[in-house]
């Protein structure tokens, strides 16, 4: 990991974007890394048509690396429509992070808040998330 990234997972961990709870969210979702038992909650409020992203925040314990990514995650996806969040990738959180060279364990901490945020939105759309097609 260059030290530029390293710079600015460090300054998400310790400035995290977005943190917070929303008052009577439209999706709310919750998982844990079960490699250390961190968790991440995260809740959303919907645009008036219940089809996009109006304001999102998390909440929750977990690494650096966890907390700087999902932070990040919640910067990426505001506006957002729920199809829209249903096509992002592992790769696109590993980019946003500066492609690090994790580990499998540390993986499962850049992608927790993915996870969790796909676990809300298939939930709500009436669908299962497919974690082992998605590799979260
Ligand atoms: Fe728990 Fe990274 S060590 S989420």
């Amino acid at each position: 990991m260059s030290d530029i990234y390293r710079e600015i997972i460090l300054d998400y961990y310790r400035h995290p974007r977005n943190q917070g709870k929303i008052e009577n969210p439209d999706i709310v979702a919750r998982d844990s890394n079960p490699l250390c038992g961190d968790d991440i909650e995260i809740q959303i409020k919907l645009s008036k048509d219940k089809k996009s992203i109006e304001d999102i925040k998390f909440n929750g314990k977990g690494c650096a690396i966890s907390q700087a990514s999902v932070s990040m995650l919640t910067e990426m996806v505001q506006g957002l429509s729920l199809e829209e969040v249903k096509g992002i990738s592992k790769e696109d959180i590993f980019e946003a992070l500066g492609n690090p060279d994790l580990g499998p364990t540390r993986v499962k901490c850049a992608l927790l808040g993915l996870k969790v945020l796909k676990l809300g939105v298939y939930n709500y759309l009436g669908s299962k998330l497919d974690s082992e097609r998605e590799g979260l």
